[in-house]
């Protein structure tokens, strides 16, 4: 620390002393473990199925004001950062934020703990090995901290919504000086400065969702390819998942803001574009001042000059007529549904509460595939879900073979605290759970290599991301379709995309090559 810097924050602990004394700041939440529990008492509430699903429908503000306070503004001038992301595309969006507010505070980016000033952790809650990779992480950080007592360590996303997490972490890992949840990003500069200043641990979680804070700096991850924020939370409350609590009500962007920022990416040279929400069907329902849904939404971005626009993820609940006609206008709108469907069994699936049938799935595939006749689609299934029967699993497998999934995500039901299939009894023993995986697994390897095969010695439009990770002589780029494609081809066509002739298939990737005289597609 220069000199400088360390006057500027000697006036800063000043100034916040008097500002308390005299009431003005309210201090922030800054505990103990100790006092932690009457924290809890006051400003958290675990995650509570019932209270959430009666939440109301509070008007939901968007904000445009967000702003470094000026105290703090160079707080992080000459230091260094680090976040590591788990989970989903919303917590690796959520992390780029995370990253703007960092940089605007004057930190530079490193991927070297031993440089770090503030290490994050942007947790994920989805399943249990998801939080154990976590916690191992948290251990492996104690001897860096041990050693350099100034670095502070930070864990954030979904974990930190959930108590029995926050509570672990106080009574366990003294090592972590600050924790705060998906809801209150956008207090990060106040939350450091705290952690800085401050003796004790800051923990910040709010069990509300917030408001929408509009104009967050972001450090996007690449120059390719963007996420784009249509909507916060989900209201679908699946019997199996801890996201509606972790993450809130639906909350869904303003259309404006979402086109603007799409035209703004188009205009800085993106080539994709991904909409994300954790149901983005449902995009729109929460406004009361327009009939303005998902359908209207991807119509007016199908009318912006980007190459590529792709969406995740889709509930087939939500999925209406009006939406399969604006994608089967096709250009940008890429044909690529991935539509998770969880279970083959309409009894497993009223037991999640999915909310469709086994034949109501088979309806919609049908629908879109009428509309949108080359349509790929893929899907997420969990096997061993509580008492799930043989013959329950074996519907699993015939529809993915019916459907004829080109890839699926696979994932052994995990129970999770607050959710109400973690409160069933379960007869189905681990290995045979397991058993079930490995054998879906079988068949979605092979359903994906078929597609593959399909595309041997076809022309495949790649957008071009760079070398493989592999070999530095081979680019790598994904079809419309998300397929892998490793080929030989000028490294001037990274970032462009270029027409590949496919040599050879495999399980999961392509090799081609570049064909000749490729003319740039927009
Ligand atoms: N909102 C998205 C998915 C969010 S989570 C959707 O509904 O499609 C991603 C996937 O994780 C889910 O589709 C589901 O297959 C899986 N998942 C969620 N909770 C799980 C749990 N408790 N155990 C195992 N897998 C789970
Ligand atoms: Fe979880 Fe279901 Fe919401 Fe997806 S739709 S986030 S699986 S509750
Ligand atoms: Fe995980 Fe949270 Fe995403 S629980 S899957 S990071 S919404």
């Amino acid at each position: 620390m220069n000199e400088q810097q360390r006057k500027e924050m000697s006036q800063i602990k000043q100034r916040d002393a008097a500002d308390r004394k005299s009431g003005q700041d309210k201090p922030l939440q800054e505990k103990t473990s100790s006092d932690f529990a009457k924290y809890f008492e006051t400003t958290y509430e675990p995650p509570n199925l019932n209270k959430a699903r009666k939440r109301g429908r509070d008007k939901v503000n968007v904000h445009y004001d967000f702003g470094i306070p000026e105290d703090i503004e160079n707080i992080g001038v000459g230091k260094k950062f680090l976040i590591r992301t788990y989970g989903c595309q919303m917590n690796e969006h959520d992390t780029e934020v995370m990253a703007g507010i960092l940089t605007e505070l004057g930190y530079e980016s490193t991927n070297n703990t031993e440089d770090a000033d503030i290490i994050l952790l942007n947790t994920c809650a989805i399943r249990e090995n998801a939080e154990n990779k976590v916690f191992g992480e948290i251990g492996h950080l104690k001897p860096l901290k041990l050693e350099k007592p100034d670095l502070i360590l930070g864990v954030c996303g979904c974990m930190s919504q959930e108590e029995s997490v926050v509570n672990r972490i106080l009574k366990k890992h003294p090592q972590v000086d600050l924790i705060f949840g998906t809801h209150n990003i956008h207090r990060l500069p106040q939350l450091i400065k705290e952690s800085f200043f401050g003796k004790a641990k800051v923990v910040e979680v709010w069990s509300k969702e917030g408001d929408i804070i509009e104009n967050l700096p972001k450090v996007r991850k690449g120059k390719i390819k963007a996420w784009v924020n249509i909507m916060y939370g989900c209201d679908k409350f699946c019997t199996y998942c801890i996201v509606p609590m972790t993450r809130g009500k639906e909350r869904s962007r303003r259309p404006e803001d979402i086109i603007q920022e799409v035209r703004h990416l188009a205009a800085q040279g993106y080539q994709e574009i991904t909409l994300l929400g954790q149901n983005v069907n449902a995009y729109g329902k929460d406004f009361e001042d327009i009939a303005y849904g998902f359908g209207e939404l991807m119509d007016d971005i199908h009318k912006v000059d980007i190459p590529r626009v792709r969406f995740t993820t889709s509930h087939p609940r939500d999925f209406d007529d009006h939406l399969i006609e604006v994608l089967a206008q096709g250009g940008n709108l890429l044909d690529h549904i991935h539509l998770p469907v969880q279970s083959g069994s309409s009894d497993v699936l009223k037991l999640m509460n999915r909310k469709y049938t086994r034949e109501q799935y088979l309806e919609l595939v049908a629908k879109i595939r009428k509309a949108i006749p080359n349509a790929t689609l893929t899907t997420d299934i969990i096997v061993g879900f509580p008492n799930e029967t043989d013959e329950q699993f074996e519907e699993t497998m015939t529809l993915m073979a019916e459907v004829g999934f080109e890839a699926a995500y696979t994932y052994i039901y995990s129970p999770r605290d607050g959710t109400p299939a973690a409160k069933k009894t379960d007869n189905v023993p681990m290995d045979v759970k397991k058993q079930r995986l490995y054998r879906l697994n079988d068949l979605v390897n092979k359903q994906s290599k078929e597609s593959m095969k399909r595309l041997e010695n076809k022309v495949v439009k790649v957008l071009v991301e760079g070398e493989s990770k592999k070999d530095p002589d081979v680019l790598a780029g994904y079809t419309e379709k998300n397929k892998l494609v490793n080929f030989k081809g000028p490294e001037s066509s990274i970032g462009r995309i270029v027409e590949v002739h496919v040599t050879e298939a495999k399980t999961w990737s392509l090799n081609g090559i570049m064909v000749e005289n490729t003319v740039e597609v927009n």
